[in-house]
Parts: structure tokens; sequence; C-alpha cells
């Protein structure tokens, strides 16, 4: 068998949210396909990263009241939790805001525009004048030019699903400010996909047999497709946006920065060239071997990035091109699509905090997944049945039953296949001729096969134990041989099935690796055991309790007359962590240029005094607040303004729209207090 240098990665999460579930799935795809390589001996580098860039990112941050690093150092924090938590090995964990990415990224960009690739066009996007910054498509609203609907977003209508652009909406305004937006030219620079060039690359890149599923070359079949107006084909890609962005900024531009979605796919490269630099490879000399195979796991959403862009991208910078793309479908709960903000999500970090086993999950997702762009659908009763009656049922009673009678009769010893009757050597064998078809079909990705195919032969071992009832054997004296027999079959058997299934359960596999005594680091073979250890329990049954706890909608979020939901739930500590002190206002004054804001000078009893800017200027004259006290949030990280230094936040109650009758109210405290006093 020819060994094969496999680089792999799975899609990079946007690092604005912690992982859902769908993140999961396709970790637990990929890890599978992985491990399954590992096992035939190949040479296998696996790696993901944080999306960092973007727009939304950076005003998710800006929200905050964090840098947009700090804010994506804080999601990324969280990560690996989950992947220990469901045993997904990456070999490494990188951000597309690491060094390797700008300096790659950078440097296909110069490739391309010296290919003759870019090009810069003048276009009209909408601009915030408040916040000084071209509009998103999404941070546009409006009302909708069709129907007529209020607060509809820039490119659909929720209410009539008409479909537009931004300049249609009618009384257009920013999601961020609510200002009114204006039309503003600026200079793009685009990749020219729609080029001969391109086309004829990407006519013969997707078309290569073997390279793109099925469904996928019928989608891109569809993108390619001229009408007889000469509407549609491929669209020249617009790649770069103006600061202020989160990203990587384009060469020879002094406010020019990469569309997120140009970096993004650069950063699997990057990660792997950062995994390489701390293990000492040569990440150029890889990258450039021919004999390397590059493939990426996605999901469908985002197939047209990566079969178009992103091997145009490599091919005219003069690079390798990922030699297969793997798309899979959405993953849904019980037949329906899964949405975080209806609260019908499957939380995998509650899946794990409640104790269940994180490999029932990796067998039943593993159970449903095929080689196809299919959606999978999670059903907490078939769940429940699958891994009870599959896993527990088949497969790991296997050698409960077989290791009793081997250790307090035998000392533990297995028979050695030939010394076995030949019936019982041929249940050994059917699995060990079964191994290469089972290979083949983990190798396509037909995982729900391959495991229906393994449970069939857990079916055959079980007949078996059926037909031989050790249990009976025990209690005849006479028997002692024949029961030795049996339970060596068994445990021979169960051995074989470990090894099937090792790339799903790697933790289970490495419990059973540990009694056995044996390595489960090749997928073929005949079984190994000689003697076994100890046996621990290996796996629990689900517990139905579990999932409907871990499916419980949370609880429905408090809601006040009138006003906003209460926020989630936080514990005492995260609440000490507020240093509120009392403030004596000792200055306030309008400030030139904003009409919202005040510049207020507070005295927190520190022997200085602390400059605010405070977005009041709507509810206060100056003149009414100097003297007064009120309460201020005072080791808040100092935020460099427009205006100047903020240190701080002084508390004011509103509605959640501040404009809003009846206004902004600024905290005063009762009678008597001092400044520099906490409150708590
Ligand atoms: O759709 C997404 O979640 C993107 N963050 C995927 C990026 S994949 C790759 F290109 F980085
Ligand atoms: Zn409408």
């Amino acid at each position: 068998m020819t060994h094969r240098k496999i680089f792999v990665t799975t899609a990079l999460p946007y690092a604005n949210a912690p992982f859902h579930i769908g993140h999961m799935m396709e970790y637990i795809q990929a890890d599978i396909w992985v491990r399954h390589q590992r096992m035939q001996g190949h040479e296998v580098h696996f790696v993901c990263a944080d999306d960092a860039h973007g727009a939304p990112i950076m005003i998710a941050a800006e929200k905050a009241g964090k840098t947009p690093q700090a804010f994506v150092a804080d999601i990324a924090a969280g990560r690996q939790q989950y992947l220990d938590g469901f045993h997904i090995g990456f070999d490494n964990w990188h951000s597309t805001d690491g060094p390797e990415n700008h300096e790659l990224a950078q440097d296909i960009y110069r490739a391309l525009r010296k290919a003759g690739l870019i090009t810069e066009r003048s276009i009209e996007q909408f601009f915030d004048p408040v916040k000084n910054m071209f509009l998103p498509d999404r941070y546009i609203k409006g009302e909708c030019p069709r129907c007529g609907a209020k607060d509809q977003y820039g490119d659909s209508c929720e209410v009539c699903g008409a479909v537009y652009s931004p300049t249609e909406l009618k009384n257009p305004y920013s999601a961020l400010t609510g200002a009114t937006p204006v039309l503003k030219t600026s200079v793009h620079y685009f990749f020219q996909l729609s080029s001969q060039r391109c086309l004829d690359f990407l006519k013969d890149w997707t078309h290569t047999p073997g390279r793109l599923q099925p469904e996928v070359l019928n989608k891109i079949s569809e993108w390619f497709a001229v009408d007889e107006h000469g509407h549609g084909g491929l669209a020249d890609w617009d790649i770069s946006r103006d600061a202020p962005y989160f990203g990587i900024r384009i060469p020879d531009t002094e406010d020019k920065y990469f569309y997120v979605w140009l970096d993004a796919p650069v950063g699997y490269l990057a990660s792997l060239k950062n995994y390489f630099g701390k293990t000492g490879r040569d990440f150029d000399a890889f990258f450039a071997d021919p004999a390397v195979e590059q493939i990426h796991f996605i999901g469908k959403d985002i197939t047209y990035f990566h079969t178009l862009f992103w091997p145009a991208m490599l091919h005219f910078s003069g690079r390798k091109t990922p030699d297969h793309v793997n798309v899979h479908g959405f993953l849904q709960l019980s037949g329906e699509k899964m949405s975080k903000s209806r609260g019908t999500g499957l939380s995998p970090l509650k899946y794990l905090e409640l104790g269940m086993n994180a490999e029932w999950l990796r067998y039943y997702l593993a159970a449903k997944l095929n080689g196809r762009v299919e959606d999978v659908d999670f059903n907490p009763e078939d769940f429940v049945a699958r891994v009870n009656s599959d896993l527990i049922g088949k497969y790991v009673n296997i050698a409960s039953r077989a290791a009793g009678f081997l250790n307090k009769r035998f000392e533990g010893r297995v028979l050695p296949v030939a010394e076995l009757p030949a019936a019982d050597a041929a249940i050994h064998d059917q699995i060990v001729a079964a191994q290469p078809a089972l290979c083949r079909l983990f190798d396509e990705r037909e995982y729900g096969k391959a495991l229906r195919d393994i449970m069939a032969l857990a079916d055959v071992v079980n007949g078996y134990t059926d037909e031989n009832k050790p249990w009976e054997l025990a209690k005849k004296p006479e028997a002692a041989q024949r029961l030795h027999e049996v339970c060596s079959t068994l445990m021979r058997a169960f051995e074989l099935l470990t090894r099937l299934l090792a790339a799903v359960l790697p933790d289970t596999a490495a419990r059973a690796a540990t009694f056995l005594n044996v390595r489960f680091d090749r997928s073929i073979g005949p079984s190994q055991v000689e003697r076994i250890g100890e046996f621990k329990h290996l796996m629990q049954r689900v517990d139905t309790q579990q999932l409907d706890e871990l499916l419980a909608p949370p609880p429905a979020p408090k809601v006040v007359p009138g006003g906003e939901d209460i926020a989630p739930e936080i514990k005492i500590d995260d609440f000490a962590k507020v240093d509120l002190r009392i403030a004596k206002i000792v200055n306030a004054e309008a400030v030139e240029g904003s009409d919202k804001l005040l510049r207020l000078t507070l005295d927190v009893g520190e022997g200085r005094t602390r400059n605010v800017f405070s977005g009041i200027k709507s509810a206060y004259k100056p003149e009414d607040l100097v003297g007064k006290l009120t309460v201020m949030v005072a080791n808040l990280a100092p935020r460099k303004m427009k205006f100047g230094l903020s240190e701080g936040m002084v508390l004011a109650a509103s509605h959640a729209d501040e404009k809003a009758e009846p206004g902004i109210f600024v905290l005063e405290p009762g009678p008597g207090a001092q400044p520099g006093m906490r409150v708590r």
C-alpha cells in the first residue's frame, strides 16, 4: 500500500461565539477520518484555527468593550474544553490573525496581482456618517421596497421575501448608530474570477474525476451557467474592505484590508506553517511536495468559497490546490433546523457538563454520516436506542461476558487462534476478512454503512454466544476446555471489533487496549491478545433523563414590562469583578463635535480626577450636573475615544433605545455617601 502524506483541515470557526453542535459534527467527521488514516499507517497533519477577522467580530468586540484581539483571544481560550471533551485530536489550533497568515495572505495577493488578476473599481456603498465607516449590508436596515415592512435587513425582507440591494430600502438607517447612511464612493479591489483564465482553470479543476462529490459538482455547474440573456456565470470577487476593519492590510494601501473570506482559507496554511514551526519541519518543502494530499472538510454553505475562490487563489499564486473538498450537510434536531436564538439547540458544553459520554455522540453521528451532502438528523429516541442497543447491547457486552470467566478460571489467558476448533476460528477469520472492505468505507466517509456492517459482525458473535452459552458451560466442570475456547473466541472477536471501532471510539479503544495488553495502531491484521488484565466496565448505557435535561429549553428569560430581557444569570464572583465607586462630578462640559457626549471630571477619592465621556448630553445640561454625586465603574479599561481618553463609565438608566421616552437618568446615591466609597 502506498504511504500517503495528508494535510487535513476543518472549516475555521468565526471567533465570535463558542462552538455549537454543528462544529462538533464536522470535527468528529474529520477526526474519525484522520484517526482511520493514521491506523492505515499514513502520515496525517490535522489543523484548524479561529477565523478572527471581519466586521461582525470588530463590532461585537467594540460592544463588549474589548479590542478585537482581546475579544478573539477570549473566545479562543474557551475552545480546548470542547476539543478535549469530544476527543478531537487537532495537531494545532491557530488564528487567522497570526503573523503566518498576515504574511501568507499578502504573498498570495501580491502573486495574484502580478498575474494580472486584480483590478480596481470604484463602487458606491452606504456609509455611516456617525461611525465613519462603510456599512456591510447586514448593518443597514429600513423599510422593504416591496411591502413596506419596517426594520428589514439590507439584502432581503423577512416579511414578504423580496430580495434587493440596500440602496433600494426606504428610509434606510444604520443598525449601529441609527444614523441615516449616505452613499459614498470608494475604490475596491477585485479578484477576476470571471476572466477566461480562471474559468478555464476552474472548469478543469472542479471536473477532475474523484475530486468533488457529484452533488457539489451539480451545484457548481449551476454557478457556471450563463442564461440566454447572458446573466449568471462567475462574477469578479470584491476582496477589499475600507478601514476601519479588523483584518489584514492590503499591501501598498493605507486604509484597505482584505475581506475576511480572502484570508480565512489562507489560515489553513498558516496553521500548518505555525505547527511545523513548532515542530521544526519545513512548511514550504512539505506544501510544495506533489505527493502531499490537501483535504478540506466543510459544510455545504461555504462550498462556493472552497471550490471556486480558494483553488483559484492557490493556483494563480503558483501553489498546489486542494485534492478534495469534502462537503457535509447540516445537523438538524428532530427534523428541524437548529436555532440557538429559539433555544432549540443542543449545547455541546451542556452535554459534557451533564457527564454524558462523548463517544455516544461520536458513535451516533458517525452512524448517520455518509459521503454525500445530506443533512443529518439528531433524534433523541433514536440516539438512546442506537447507543444502548449497538454499543452496550451488541459490542461492550461481548467483553463483559467473557472477561469474568477468563480471569476467574484461566488466569486471563486467551487461547491462540491455532488452538481453537475450526468453527471458533471461523468467527475470528470472518472479522479479519471484513477489514479491507470496512477500511474502504471509512476512507470514503461511509461511516454509517461501516458501522452497520460492524454491528452485523457483532450480531454474528452474539449469535455464537447464544449457541454456546458460556454461563452454562461454567456450571459443568467437565466443560472447562470448551468454556476456555468459547471465551477466547469472544475476547478475540471483541478485540477485532474494537480495532474496527477505534477511530470512532478512541477513548474506549484506549481503555480496551490497556486491559487486552495490545495496541490498536493498525486497522488490518489478526487478533493479538494473549492475556487480559483486570476488566473495568467500559461504557454506561444512556440515561434518557440526561437526554431530557440536555434538550430541555433554557429557562425563559424574565421580561420586564416594556423593557429589556434580564441578562443571563451570573455568579456573585462575576459581579465582584465590577468595581463600582461613588464619584463626585467636579466638572461637566459639552464636547465639541459630538451631539451625544458630555465630558465629566470625576473625583473618586484617589487624590486625582478622572476624565470620563458619557453619552448623556440629550438629557442633561452640564451645569446641572456639577457638584452632584453619582456611581461609576472605576476599573473599566481606559478607552481611547475620538475626543480623548475615557477613564471609566458613569451609570445611567434608560430603555434599550436610549432615545425612547422618558430618556436617560444618571444614578445618584442616597444622601451622605462620599466619593470613593465602593458600591456592592
Ligand atoms: O463559515 C464560517 O464559519 C467561516 N468562518 C468558515 C471559514 S473556513 C476557511 F475558509 F477558513
Ligand atoms: Zn417585504
